[in-house]
């Protein structure tokens, strides 16, 4: 007997040693400006994380000892297997590079902490990942807007084969990727971790919350995935000649509705919104830039609470703050109302099979969108 356990307690021992942590999710950036970056990824295991930047300056990434930014919350490097890091203080429009890291964490007893094996990109057989800063004296943008995707990886993957990503500064997601916001593998299997193949370890993507995402057991932890430093999920950003706006319209019926059972508070969370809509568009930023696209979920038509909550609350700042396009989803279906049909500017409904490419200067907008089989569906252009 006291052999078998001897030798059960080896075989765990050994069991233990052959664990290496892995990083299995992402890592994918959030959040990009032209001074900051903020950087997510997720272990198999509970870990520490880190990152490590480097100038794009042509040096091998193991030259010298890179600065290192924790994964930290007051004082403490946070033990976790969700890991987001915001490094501050980036130069505009510049190029860097980057590694993450997550060293395990065996064990914590106490004071006394036990460390496995480290897991980090590849710096050695690949290159390092790279990204650039936003510059708001870029002389212009280029992007790729999806939504409703619904967990359709394959849809996710045909439809941005539709674009050339060399050539996209940031692509944009206009909500209800998954229908249920579940858990981490419904919402990495369903289309972040396809993003993160095709594109989001390098260029930045922006996500607009659609009803769907509010759904489900882990709805709540939204932020701990995206935008986990920005203050709300909806935000500002500038890039070139475009101020972008990312509102969140909330789910598209009443918050009295039976489907909800008594969880939601979305017209208290517009509110909120129209307050902080209020300011924003008085701000230099958004002023100052010659076209202005407000991304939003729910359209302000089609009937519901949540459409005529959009067209009574958000539209009229808009209209007054001289906003250019609303790009919005939710219909699954491809819509294009021109300016005056529904709001002084023109509101386009990008449908769930359907794929939006935009590039603007600072004179024109032109837009493309194109449906699975790559071929055009509408083409228009917007000129100052
Ligand atoms: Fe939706």
């Amino acid at each position: 007997m006291k052999r078998i356990v001897t030798l059960l307690a080896v075989l765990l021992i050994a069991a233990s040693n052959l664990h290496a942590v892995k990083i299995i999710h992402g890592p994918y950036l959030q959040n990009v400006t032209a001074t900051e970056a903020t950087f997510v990824w997720i272990s198999d295991s509970v870990s520490l994380g880190w990152v490590e930047i480097a100038p794009d300056d042509g040096t091998h990434f193991y030259v010298t000892e890179r600065p290192q930014y924790f994964d930290c919350a007051n004082g403490i490097k946070n033990e976790s297997r969700i890991h987001s890091v915001c490094i501050r203080g980036l130069d505009p429009g510049t190029n860097y590079r980057y590694r993450v890291y997550a060293k395990e964490v065996t064990e914590h007893r106490g004071n006394y902490v036990a460390y496995g094996q480290t897991a980090a990109t590849d710096v050695y057989r690949k290159q390092p990942l790279k990204f650039r800063t936003l510059d708001s004296r870029a002389g212009s943008v280029s992007f790729t807007m999806l939504n409703d995707i619904h967990g359709d990886v394959p849809k996710l993957q045909t439809l941005i084969g539709h674009t050339d990503l060399s050539k996209t500064d940031m692509v944009l997601f206009v909500g209800d990727m998954v229908s249920v916001f579940e858990s981490e593998e419904q919402v990495f299997g369903g289309f972040m971790d396809a993003a993160v193949d095709l594109f989001a370890k390098e260029t930045p993507m922006y996500y607009t919350r659609g009803n769907h995402e509010t759904r489900g057991r882990s709805a709540w932890a939204f932020q701990n995935y995206f935008s986990p430093f920005s203050e709300h999920i909806y935000y500002m950003y500038r890039q070139g000649p475009v101020c972008f706006v990312a509102l969140d319209s909330g789910e598209d019926k009443p918050d009295s509705d039976l489907e909800y059972y008594g969880l939601t508070m979305y017209d208290n969370y517009r509110d909120e919104q129209v307050e902080w809509l209020k300011q924003i568009v008085k701000s230099e930023e958004f002023r100052s830039a010659p076209f202005k696209i407000v991304t939003c979920h729910i359209p302000p038509f089609g009937g519901w609470h949540g459409n005529d909550e959009v067209a009574k609350k958000f539209i009229p700042i808009l209209e007054e703050a001289g906003v250019d396009i609303m790009l919005s989803a939710h219909l699954h279906k491809y819509v294009h109302k021109k300016a005056g049909e529904s709001a002084s500017f023109p509101i386009v409904v990008n449908s769930n099979d359907t794929v939006l490419k935009a590039v603007v200067d600072g004179k024109t907008m032109k837009v493309e969108v194109l449906g699975m089989d790559g071929k055009t569906v509408d083409k228009f252009e917007i000129k100052k």
